[in-house]
Formats: structure tokens, C-alpha cells, sequence
């Protein structure tokens, strides 16, 4: 399968070993990036390399994960993760869109752009039926991303984690293939 996307001011193409440098420098000297996101910044290099490694380990059948590349500059990810095909009998399809852009880069509508691209592939050429997505309900840059790429809101889950002392609420969203086509 051919993983290479283009935009009309981006490229993307799965991570490879030589992007885990430019991912770890932005990582670590942004470390606010990861606030709102399930991990921690990466401490060493190595981190993002197995990171990547591990990815690759299960790609397409657990999840996707391109570098996006402005310029031919590295300037974040975009994700499909946790590709589901099946529910015991239930036939489902579905994958779980996730990013992060350099700071240096945002405000632009450059991850409205990228995670528009990936979507599409997702649905034409992963098969997918349903693609998911969610927010720290404080993200209002990640909220407008969701928004502009038609995402229809589902709920509020109140106090659906602990971090930094305190429980914080998420909204999760959902859009599927007739509802993508068709925005
Ligand atoms: C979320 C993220 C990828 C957005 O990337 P981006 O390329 O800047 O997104 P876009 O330019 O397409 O859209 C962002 C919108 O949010 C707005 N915005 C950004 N920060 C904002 C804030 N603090 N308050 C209100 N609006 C904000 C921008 O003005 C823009 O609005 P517009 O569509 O009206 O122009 C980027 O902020 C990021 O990497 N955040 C850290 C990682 C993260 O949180 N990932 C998502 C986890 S769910």
C-alpha cells in the first residue's frame, strides 16, 4: 500500500527512524504540545525511535502513523490508531484520528489540511466506516481542527481523567464515511 499523501502545501509518508530527531527536538523544546495529549514528553531520542519502530511493528492492521512535512521540513504527525475491524460479530471499521503540529506552524489550517487528507484515506483506502476523535474539552485549537473537519459531536465524558492534580473533561466526536463524503 502506498502511505504517501499530498496536499496542496503538504506531504506526508510514514515515520521513519530519521524523522524520531526532528520529532524529539520539537517534543522537547515544546513540551506543552503533549498537555492536552496521553503522554509525557519523550526524555531521550530513543524514546520517539521505539515510538516509531513500535508503530511501524503494526501498521495497517493496529494503526497508521505518517510524518507531515511542510516545505520538506518535519513539523508534526498525524495519526490513525487503534483500528478496530471487529467486535466479536460486529463488523467494525473504525480507527481513532490523533495529532500534533510544531508550534512554529500553527494557525495556519495546516492540521484542518493534513488530517483532512489522512481522513480520506482512511476511508478510501483503509476501509474504514467510522473515524473517531476527542479533546480535553480546555483544547480549543484541537475543538476547531475537529469541527472544520465535520466531526458531529457526541458527548461531554465529565472528569474522564486525573493529570497535573486535578480531573479534566473530554469531548469525544465521531463522523463516518456517507457524513465525510458528503461534507
Ligand atoms: C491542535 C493543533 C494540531 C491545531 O493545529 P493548527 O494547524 O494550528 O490548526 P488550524 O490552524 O487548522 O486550526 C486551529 C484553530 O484554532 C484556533 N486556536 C488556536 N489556539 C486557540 C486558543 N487558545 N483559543 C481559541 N482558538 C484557538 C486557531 O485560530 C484556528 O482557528 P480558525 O480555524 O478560526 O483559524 C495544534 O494546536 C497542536 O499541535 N496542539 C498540541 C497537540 C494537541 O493538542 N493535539 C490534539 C490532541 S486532541
Amino acid at each position: 500500500m502506498n502511505f504517501k499523501l499530498r496536499t496542496d502545501r503538504l506531504f506526508l509518508r510514514l515515520v521513519q527512524d530519521c524523522d524520531a530527531e526532528p520529532a524529539f527536538d520539537i517534543l522537547h523544546s515544546h513540551p506543552d504540545i503533549t498537555r492536552f495529549m496521553t503522554f509525557n514528553p519523550p526524555k531521550k531520542v530513543d524514546d520517539t525511535l521505539q515510538f516509531f519502530r513500535e508503530s511501524r511493528l503494526h501498521c495497517p492492521e493496529k494503526g497508521v502513523v505518517w510524518a507531515l512535512f511542510l516545505e520538506e521540513k518535519f513539523i508534526g504527525l498525524v495519526s490513525l490508531e487503534s483500528i478496530t475491524r471487529m467486535l466479536g460479530v460486529w463488523k467494525m471499521d473504525r480507527a481513532e484520528l490523533g495529532y500534533w503540529l510544531d508550534p512554529s506552524f500553527h494557525g495556519q489550517g495546516i492540521m484542518t489540511e493534513a488530517a483532512s487528507e489522512v481522513m480520506r484515506f482512511g476511508f478510501e483506502h483503509l476501509n474504514l466506516h467510522k473515524i473517531i476523535c476527542g479533546h480535553v474539552s480546555e483544547n480549543i485549537a484541537s475543538q476547531k481542527v475537529i469541527e472544520k473537519l465535520g466531526f458531529r459531536f457526541l458527548s461531554e465524558r465529565k472528569e474522564h481523567f486525573f493529570r497535573f492534580g486535578q480531573w479534566w473533561n473530554h469531548k469525544n466526536y465521531e463522523i463516518i464515511k456517507d457524513e465525510f463524503e458528503s461534507s
